[in-house]
């Protein structure tokens, strides 16, 4: 059974004054925003079934993956030993965000997360951007992940029956290859279990999460038997410009600590739950990338990181001496470990559209939701065949550093968002408050920027050319569409 319920909205939102001019109206439609007791009063369609555990097991989920199996291997040769300080810098990054989602998750938890708090703070057009960056962070990021498992896929082979997959079908178009055959599998399993359902899909999560956290505090064991003094000098070959560089690289790693706050309607207790799991997962994370890179960078000179894929099994393999078993165990642990991912990250991505759906912005398909299952399981569907495509026939290298990019523009809205509420509406109950704001928020902002700041121009111009889609989209259909329109003047919107 399908699409049997589709959410309605209240309609009425700040009223618009009968006297304000026809010309105004392009303006206010831009500028109109969604009240937060709106936002909050419209949850129920989705199931709420998920407790503090699963909701900090989504977040870990979400963020523990390609970067720190495979995207660790690009940043050792910028930063050399001194990596561990860039993990800290990208980690500091996130940190600032991370609070200040935590605040709002806590105070407004509905499903569109940094949407919809922009949508309540900076207005609709705002809002849009910023979903529109998060199909960035989510969607293409999702794609990009996979590619990594399509490594730790041939890795396994070549340990275990000696072949691997021919570039052919492990590479798309434009990377020496014709289709990406890993990358299309490991996004249908995921879609496979996002139909089941939030509740089945947050078990099959956690049970990756702990598989992925004891495979990488087996490396460290591992690894750390193999430590040579000399491995850490010196320790900071390239100075801080090389740690900074790899900073910026490995904030990749730290991307989907906020997932969680996509399941805002899912949450059992989300005002004190989803602040918790933010927080509890970007530690969580921290602490497991310092313990990983220090113990990597120990047991093999920087020096030989350079073009390592699969980049922890040579570690061990090449450094530790331990036996094959143990490269196995880990290659299996990383195709886990990027699955979970992929399951996470994919099912946020529904989560946002959905709520984007329900405010009229994107087709309503996305808003439908299946009575047995309690999930929009069109959205999933559609969702991941999209992402099947693009992680199958899209060579990904500057898309995956837009993504990046994208996710720091939604991350800095968030950190401008707590301003704006708490200068708007100082009373509204929240979870959790960030602490010395407005402090921390600036901070949280200013480090956007500055990371923003340092991807090339290339980057640049991918996002710019992604926005400038997006403001088309925006113009032709949301606007139009926008289920504000009732109370905004000159609305040309027809359901
Ligand atoms: N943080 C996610 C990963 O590293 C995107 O796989």
């Amino acid at each position: 059974m399908e699409d049997q319920r589709t959410p309605e909205t209240p309609r009425s939102t700040t009223p618009a004054s009968p006297s304000r001019p026809a010309t105004a109206g392009l303006t206010s439609r831009l500028a109109r925003r969604k009240p937060v007791e709106e936002l909050t009063g419209e949850t129920g369609q989705l199931r709420r079934s998920l407790g503090l555990t699963q909701l900090t097991m989504i977040s870990i989920g979400a963020t523990l993956g390609t970067g720190i199996f495979v995207v660790l291997g690009e940043a050792v040769p910028k930063a050399g030993p001194a990596v561990v300080l860039s993990f800290v810098l990208a980690g500091l990054t996130a940190l600032f965000s991370a609070l200040s989602y935590a605040e709002l998750a806590g105070m407004i938890p509905a499903s569109g997360s940094s949407y919809s708090y922009t949508y309540a703070t900076l207005g609709e057009l705002v809002a849009w951007v910023c979903g529109w960056c998060l199909i960035l962070e989510y969607g293409v990021s999702v794609a990009a992940v996979a590619v990594g498992w399509g490594q730790y896929l041939n890795e396994l082979l070549h340990l275990t029956v000696g072949v691997t997959i021919p570039e052919a079908f492990s590479q798309p178009p434009g990377e020496g290859g014709l289709v990406n055959i890993p990358a299309v599998v490991v996004v249908l399993l995921a879609m496979f279990l996002l139909l089941g359902g939030a509740r089945e899909s947050a078990r099959a999560n956690a049970v990756m999460v702990v598989i992925k956290i004891a495979t990488l505090l087996v490396f460290c064991a591992v690894a750390f038997t193999a430590v040579r003094d000399g491995n850490f000098t010196p320790f900071m070959p390239l100075g801080m410009a090389g740690v900074s560089a790899a900073g910026a690289t490995l904030f990749f790693s730290y991307i989907g600590f906020d997932a969680a706050s996509t399941a805002g309607e899912e949450a059992r207790d989300a005002r004190r739950d989803l602040p918790r799991a933010i927080v509890l997962s970007l530690f969580v994370v921290t602490v497991l990338y310092c313990l990983v890179a220090l113990a990597a960078v120990g047991a093999m000179p920087w020096t030989s990181f350079a073009d390592a894929e699969a980049v922890l099994s040579q570690v061990l393999t090449q450094a530790t001496g331990a036996g094959v078993l143990w490269s196995v165990l880990l290659s299996v642990g990383a195709l886990v470990a990027i699955s979970s991912v992929v399951l996470a990250v994919m099912y946020g991505q529904t989560r946002i559209l959905f709520s984007m759906s329900r405010d009229g912005l994107v087709p309503r398909v996305f808003s439908r939701v299946d009575e047995r299952t309690g999930t929009p399981r069109k959205n999933v569907v559609i969702v991941s065949l999209a992402v099947a495509v693009l992680s199958a026939a899209i060579p990904l290298g500057s898309l995956a550093d837009a993504t990046s990019i994208g996710t720091l523009f939604a991350f800095g809205l968030v950190n401008v968002a707590v301003l704006v509420l708490r200068r708007n509406r100082p009373e509204l109950p929240r979870g959790f408050r960030v602490p010395l704001s407005p402090v921390t928020p600036l901070l949280g902002a200013g480090f956007c920027v500055y990371m923003m700041a340092s991807l090339g121009a290339e980057t640049w111009l991918v996002f710019l050319g992604w926005m400038a889609a997006g403001l088309a989209f925006y113009f032709a259909y949301g606007m139009r569409k926008s289920r504000l329109n009732a109370s905004t003047p000159d609305a040309d919107a027809a359901e």
